[in-house]
């Protein structure tokens, strides 16, 4: 169990099972049994490819969308069949959704409005979530007269003016430009942390995701891939499409082809070899290697360690780094990211020269094989 849902998780989601009818005529899975508790202050992050299911699940938390099979908890509540408006539970979207022809303070003040929330109350609560958001004194403005962020601001204190337990992102920040995306990023993360409630913000953008998140939830086809802190999931990403989806890696797929006491050398389908930290491998074992691009050196290690050869294909400087694509002498490519301190080993990274790229053994991360 994760150190966030120990205590009284905000939401709890039991085999949850959603298809779509499609205009087909059949049915499309969108979430296949999905177990899920998000922690009462927690920043859980829904990471995955477009129609992985990502806003299906947002949707049948906020009440959007009903559930074929599964449970939903809010707050120790069933609330399957709760409507949206009962829920303790805001969304903001991507497309901020502001009334064009209401003032800022309006819309922010809509849901107490609805709800029949006094003026003198409105008014100080309005002030209050403008305030949240970096948006303090600009009530009278209508949303025409602000700028692509504030927008988004303004559609995230009219989410968090009910004061919500849970607040669902979808996708908010995908409209907005790198730099202003960044620092929402940012903000997004302290307001959270300060609030102390939950958020469940969905990204396609793993960076992102590796950023903002407590946890990770990675989604493919339906299917939670993986749950894990950004550094599990990084680190020791559970299968393939994880390893893939998340940064960049370098897989093989290996066989375990001789061990002694310390050490088990690894063959990879191509023919390169690994050699690993003994563990619990039989000779025999298929699994596959990770390796991530910034795990390779230059010179061999202080650790214990071992090397791939090959030749330079390209060399690319990004920034403090170089990018160093090798094909091994056995064909594979690895893609490798070199610190540039001193400069010096530049003539070892020119197209065509041989280069050894060493890494430590214990650096290998490795998958089981999936059973069929
Ligand atoms: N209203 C709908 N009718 C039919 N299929 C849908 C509908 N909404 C989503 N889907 C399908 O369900 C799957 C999951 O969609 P969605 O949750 O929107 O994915 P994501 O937000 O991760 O991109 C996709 O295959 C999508 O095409
Ligand atoms: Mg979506």
């Amino acid at each position: 169990m994760s150190v966030y849902t120990r205590i009284a998780p905000v939401v709890e989601i039991r085999g949850a099972v959603k298809h779509y009818r499609a205009p087909e005529g059949h049915l499309v899975p969108a979430l296949d049994g999905i177990d899920l508790s998000v922690g009462a202050n927690e920043f859980v992050t829904l990471l995955g490819p477009s129609g992985c299911g990502k806003t299906t699940l947002l949707r049948v938390i906020s009440g959007f969308e009903q559930l074929d099979d599964g449970e939903l908890l809010i707050q120790q509540t069933q609330m399957n069949s709760v409507p949206a408006h009962q829920r303790p539970v805001h969304t903001v979207f991507q497309s901020y959704a502001l009334f064009p022809h209401m003032s800022v303070g309006d819309n922010v003040g809509y849901a107490l409005e609805v709800r029949g929330v006094g003026k003198a109350e409105r008014r100080t609560r309005i002030a209050e979530a403008l305030e949240l958001v970096g948006l303090g004194g600009l009530e009278r403005r209508k949303p025409g007269q602000l700028s692509g962020g504030q927008q988004q601001r303004v559609a995230l204190a009219r989410a968090l003016v009910d004061r919500p337990a849970l607040l669902l992102l979808d996708e908010p920040l995908s409209a907005l430009d790198r730099q202003l995306r960044q620092s929402m990023q940012r903000e997004l993360k302290k307001l959270q942390h300060e609030l102390g409630i939950a958020f469940v913000f969905v990204t396609h953008d793993q960076e992102e995701a590796l950023t903002m998140s407590d946890r990770i939830v990675v989604l493919n086809g339906g299917h939670i891939q993986q749950i894990g802190t950004p550094t599990e999931i990084y680190d020791r990403p559970a299968n393939a499409f994880v390893a893939g989806f998340i940064g960049e890696s370098n897989l093989f797929e290996v066989s375990v082809s001789a061990g002694n006491a310390d050490t088990a050398d690894l063959l990879s389908e191509r023919g390169d070899l690994l050699q690993v930290p003994r563990r619990d491998l039989q000779v025999g074992q298929k699994l596959q290697a990770m390796l991530r691009p910034e795990q390779f050196q230059l010179d061999r290690p202080q650790a214990q360690g071992a090397a791939l050869e090959g030749k330079v294909e390209q060399t690319l400087f990004i920034g403090k780094d170089f990018e160093v694509s090798l094909r091994t002498v056995h064909g594979s490519q690895v893609k490798a990211v070199i610190r540039d301190t001193g400069r010096h080993d530049l003539h070892r990274l020119q197209p065509g020269s041989s280069l050894q790229l060493w890494y430590a053994l214990d650096a290998v991360h490795l998958i089981p094989e999936v059973k069929p």
